[in-house]
Parts: structure tokens; sequence; C-alpha cells
């Protein structure tokens, strides 16, 4: 068993994040162990070149991520956790597989789509090979199983259909260069959706600060946010069929679920009938409940730079070590000459 997944150090990490990737970080961390296979989380530094970016903001925001990485509960006994920039072999990799990945595929991209929205001819050629770094980021290590949210789906199918084409066209059957991995999306929080239009994802780019709740915030901007959260004024339904034409409704319905270990029906049989006046603050109360001890170790450990540092110098000489042979392998299918 093979982890691995990233996340990118631009603006706060958030609920979205949380429990659609981290928390899966933090729980297939010890599965690996226990099947003696590997976990590498990694801070995709270079991905957030592919947006215009502030360059001191891109360095403290990649510390920090350490910092709320840790502080959720990822073990660096147990974890290879390391940014991109110190692994070379990522770019690398980018560019050997950019013979293989077609336009086309690339072209189908809905994150591409979405992020250079009108002004197509501006946008980085980056934002645009973007998915490339991605499929290396796991191919390099074999991944079998990647934590995301459902948004990062698309990215993953394309990283197998480059490695399909690659073994298919430079490998033998037999003897496979890369592994095909396999997303590991959480049902219950696969799109964590904002707090203010239940039709959007939450996301680190929307400019209000309402439509998310932030790892670093405190219990009450917590409490605030979902105060405010966007609802209609029904009360809860029963059960769960009740809640399909009212998006922010279930999207809070399951944060709750997702916090409280409950399925939605089990919520609602506790809530269902209850109005947002009466579910809101207990679900306030149930988020500041995990989320406080995070923000406080995050506290503490983003002053200590030097062990921030410490921890990705560490990670990156084991994912250098790590990623070596599937790199070499792929240099000598593709019949390129290195000494
Ligand atoms: P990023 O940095 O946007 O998000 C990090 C992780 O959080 C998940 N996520 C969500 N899950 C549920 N609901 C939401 N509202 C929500 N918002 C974000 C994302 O799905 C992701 O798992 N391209 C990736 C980073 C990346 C990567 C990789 C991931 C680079 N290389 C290799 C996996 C494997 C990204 O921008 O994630």
């Amino acid at each position: 068993m093979r982890v691995v997944s990233g996340i990118q150090p631009t603006g706060k990490p958030h609920l979205g994040n949380y429990l659609g990737a981290i928390r899966n970080y933090v729980k297939l961390q010890d599965d690996a162990l226990a099947a003696n296979g590997e976990c590498f989380i990694f801070i995709a530094d270079l991905h957030a070149i592919s947006m215009p970016h502030d360059p001191v903001e891109l360095h403290n925001s990649t510390l920090e991520l350490v910092a709320t990485l840790v502080a959720c509960g990822l073990d660096t006994s147990k974890t290879v956790l390391f940014n991109q920039a110190q692994v070379p072999a990522h770019a690398e990799l980018q560019w050997l597989l950019s013979g293989t990945a077609r336009m086309g595929w690339l072209s189908r991209m809905t994150q591409f789509k979405d992020k250079s929205g009108k002004n197509r001819e501006g946008a980085s050629i980056a934002l645009f090979t973007y998915p490339v770094l991605q499929a290396a980021d796991v191919l390099l290590y074999q991944a079998t199983h990647v934590p995301v949210g459902e948004d990062q789906k698309q990215h993953l199918e394309l990283a197998r259909d480059i490695a399909q084409k690659f073994n298919n066209d430079f490998a033998s059957e037999d003897d496979p260069v890369f592994t095909l991995p396999e997303p590991y999306i959480p049902p219950e929080a696969a799109r964590i959706m904002s707090l203010r239009d239940g039709t959007s994802k939450m996301s680190k780019s929307d400019p209000s600060d309402m439509s998310r709740i932030n790892l670093s915030d405190d219990a009450d901007t917590i409490m605030k946010k979902v105060k405010k959260a966007k609802t209609d004024p029904e009360p809860l339904p029963p059960e769960a069929a009740g809640l399909e034409d009212r998006p922010e409704a279930k999207n809070l319905v399951a944060i709750y679920g997702a916090f409280s270990g409950k399925s939605v029906d089990e919520v609602l049989a506790e809530y269902g009938g209850a109005g947002f006046g009466t579910f809101k603050p207990a679900l306030g109360e149930l988020m500041v409940e995990t989320l406080s001890p995070i923000t406080a170790r995050f506290n503490e450990l983003r002053a200590d730079r030097e062990l921030l540092d410490a921890i990705l110098a560490r990670g990156a000489a084991r994912a250098r070590d790590m990623s070596g042979p599937t790199l070499s392998r792929a240099y000598a299918a593709l019949g390129l000459v290195r000494g």
C-alpha cells in the first residue's frame, strides 16, 4: 500500500481540505503502516506557481502548511512529509510524461477551464500542464491510494491514462514502469460546500472569508461563521430525501455527520424537526471541539521555523531516495542516455 497526496500552499487551509483530504491522510498513514506500506504527503508548491502569486507569501504559507498538517495529526515518523521544490524528480518526471500526455486530454480538464476563465490566452502554460505534474507526483512513488476530495478525481483519472499509455508504449505488459493509482474519496465529505452558497465548493479562492471555516479560525470566529451561514427558513427534515432541494441545509448536515461520525439519516433522526436556531450552535460546538486543539497546536508549531525547516529537509531526503528508482526507469524506458 502506497499512499500519496498533495495540497497547495495557496491561501489558508479550510474545512473542505480537512474533511475531504487531510483527515484521510492521517487515517491512511496508520493503514499504510499496518500494511507495511508507506505514506507520502507533500506541499504542492510547484503547482502554486501556476497562478499569479506573491513569493514571500508562498514561502510563508508553505511552512505554515507543514505546521497545519502536523497539527492535524500527520506524524513524521510514519509519513514522509516534504515539499515538491526540494525533490527535483517531480519536475523531471513531469517533462518525461509530457511526451505521453495528449493536448486533447488536458483540454478537457474542468479545473483548467474554471481557473483560466474567459482569459484562456492569458493563462500560464503551467496552469495547462498542471495535471501532468500531478500525475508525476503520484506515479513517481508507485501510489496505490490517493486521498483527495472529489474535485481532484478528474486529475487522477488523467494520471491513470498517462500511466497506462506510457506503460503500453514503453514497457512490457508483465513489467510496467508505473502503477495505476486509485483515488480515495471520502463519501461523507467528498465536496464540502461554501457557507454562503450551497451550490459552490468551499474554496481558498472565494473572496468572502465568511464562506469557509479556516483551520486557523478561533472558536468565536467559527461560531459566528456557522451562525451566519446561509440557510432556508424550514426546519430540518426527518430523513435525507428531504434535503434534496436544500443545498445549504444538506451541506451543514453533511458537515455535522462528518464530524460526529454519524450518517445523514442518524443526524436527522436527532435533529429532524429542529430549526437552524438549535442546529447551528450544536454544529458550531462540534466543530470547535475538534478544531480547537488543532488550532492551538498550529499556533505553537508555526513559530518554530527551525523545526518546520528540519521536517521538510528530512522528508525531502527520504522522498529523493524513494523516487530515484522509478525516475531512472522512466528515463531508461524512453531511451534517454544518462551515462
Ligand atoms: P488543493 O490544494 O486545492 O486541495 C487539497 C485537498 O483538499 C481537497 N478539497 C476539498 N475536499 C472536499 N471539499 C472541498 N470543498 C475541498 N476543497 C479542497 C482537494 O480535493 C485536495 O485533495 N491539485 C491538488 C494538489 C495536488 C495533488 C497532487 C493532490 C498536487 N499534486 C497529487 C493529489 C495527488 C490541489 O490543488 O488540491
